[in-house]
């Protein structure tokens, strides 16, 4: 792997702290860094470069699962690398300085004009730090550059049109990698050898097999501290319009010509393309808005969401979405996909639920048995595995047929974190889990009539339990198409 310079904003933050230090930690220790690397953390704060490697010692030992097994040594090779600069990240001199740090370091090392730039910043900064970046110098390079970014991508495809305008005026569209960390889950990436891998699966993977899909990601966690932000985007942009869209992109995309980041990602793109547009008078057939209630969670009270410090008692603002959706391309066209997502729901769960067609439902009936549909279940988080629903006899009840399930669970320590899945990618240049511009584009141009109709007002917003799965209304969705959420 080509030896770089890993420049990052927001150093001193919280992403930075829990996620970035502990997985560039455990790729360094898998010996999945090159050879030579730097790592020059920015921030607001005046930090000595000691102080910023004490900081990120404390921060492996609270956050790197690894570190308390880790060799001393190794953890001090690793601090070596990082170096600090304090920066106010709209002052166009500063860049100048980092500038000059950067070289130094390039030169000190013997290694070429490599850089990554990670901007773990508020995203109203990511125009004018790309922008500096340019006209700084700190951009002109004789090696490679690249941008990584985390979501929100704007908020309606308005804005994001705008973002996309602004960075690609300092950095070429394929230099920017747009992180969604949904993509760098385990069992997300593994959505590709499920169904390429596997040609029992492979030709079960379409509209003559699939009854429906279902996609769940409920969280037990409420606002907590992010009231100004969520109040102002509620599931629908914080998780529908991302995480929940790329989860069907990678449960519908059909089979590519090669595995490689271009193939796959078009194969993304189609399913957005078929993705069948919602009118803004159809909202409220097709989506379920809801918001929590007050409620019991492992027993103790939990308040209603406005209730919750610094939300307004009046706010409706979206907590939880359930969505059906519809693909209209020769393979999925018939088959629902059901998507839903929400805070204090009773249980941490994302998984995709694939329902098979049942037709052999009217061959038991006469015996007056029942068989239960075949059911595949993708779970992502927080276990990481994969469980079959089938039908077997049952010796000890009369030979009936009943539905058993077989369950394969990867090993959760040995699970890489999504960020070190991710971030590996990056430093290699490897851009299939990344998120396309594209597909930023089309989940915004698919979520603009919900965002209006929201706005007017125009559907019913369906208070839930906390501690509960959702209204009920979203059990109704799938009621109304024969089905029951898994
Ligand atoms: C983030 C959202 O993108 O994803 C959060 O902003 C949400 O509101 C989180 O809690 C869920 O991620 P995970 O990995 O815990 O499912």
């Amino acid at each position: 792997m080509d030896s770089l310079t890993f420049v990052l904003f927001g150093a001193t933050g919280d992403l930075a702290k829990r996620k970035i230090f502990p997985s560039l930690f455990h790729l360094f220790l898998d010996g999945k860094m090159p050879k030579s690397f730097t790592i020059i953390g920015l921030g607001r704060r005046e930090w000595s470069d000691q102080t910023f490697q004490m900081h990120v010692e404390k921060s492996l030992q609270t956050f790197s699962k690894r570190s308390e097994n880790g060799d001393a040594s190794k953890v001090r090779e690793f601090l070596s690398a990082f170096r600090y600069s304090s920066l106010d990240v709209t002052d166009h001199d500063g860049y100048k300085q980092v500038l000059g740090m950067v070289q130094k370091r390039e030169e000190e090392l013997g290694i070429p004009e490599n850089r990554l730039f990670y901007l773990s910043v508020a995203p109203e900064f990511f125009d004018v730090i790309s922008q500096n970046i340019k006209e700084s110098g700190l951009g002109s390079i004789k090696g490679w550059k690249r941008l990584v970014i985390e979501k929100p991508f704007g908020h309606d495809l308005k804005s994001a049109q705008e973002l996309i305008a602004k960075l690609s005026n300092a950095f070429e569209v394929d230099e920017i990698y747009l992180i969604d960390h949904y993509l760098g889950k385990p069992m997300v990436q593994n959505m590709e050898s499920i169904k390429f891998a596997n040609p029992m699966f492979q030709s079960l993977w379409n509209n003559k097999h699939i009854a429906n899909v279902q996609i769940t990601a409920s969280e037990t966690v409420g606002v907590e501290e992010r009231a100004g932000y969520y109040d102002q985007v509620g599931a629908i942009r914080d998780m529908v319009q991302n995480h929940m869209l790329q989860l069907v992109m990678m449960t519908a995309m059909q089979q590519p010509t090669r595995i490689g980041a271009n193939e796959i990602r078009n194969k993304k793109i189609k399913v957005m393309e078929f993705l069948r547009p919602l009118q803004k008078d159809e909202v409220v057939r097709d989506v379920v808005r809801g918001q929590y209630e007050k409620g019991y969670m492992n027993g103790e009270l939990v308040p209603a969401y406005t209730d919750e410090p610094s939300i307004e008692g009046t706010s409706m603002n979206d907590t939880f979405i359930a969505a059906r959706l519809w693909i209209d391309d020769p393979f999925w066209s018939g088959v629902p996909f059901y998507i839903r997502t929400g805070k204090r729901m009773k249980e941490k769960s994302t998984r995709i639920v694939i329902e098979f067609k049942n037709p052999i439902k009217d061959l038991y009936q006469e015996k007056n048995e029942e068989t239960a549909p075949n059911l595949l279940i993708i779970e992502i988080g927080p276990n990481e595995g994969i469980s079959i629903q089938f039908n077997s006899k049952n010796p000890l009840n009369h030979g009936k047929n009943e539905p058993v399930t077989g369950r394969f669970l990867a090993n959760k320590k040995s699970m890489p974190e999504a960020y070190e899945l991710l971030l590996s990618d990056a430093l290699h240049g490897d851009s299939t889990f990344f998120v396309q511009w594209k597909e930023v584009e089309l989940s915004w141009k698919w979520a603009e009539p919900i965002l209006e109709a929201f706005e007017e007002n125009n559907l019913p917003l369906h208070l839930y339990q906390s501690g509960s799965m959702g209204p009920e209304a979203s059990e109704q969705l799938l009621q109304e198409d024969g089905f029951k959420w898994w």
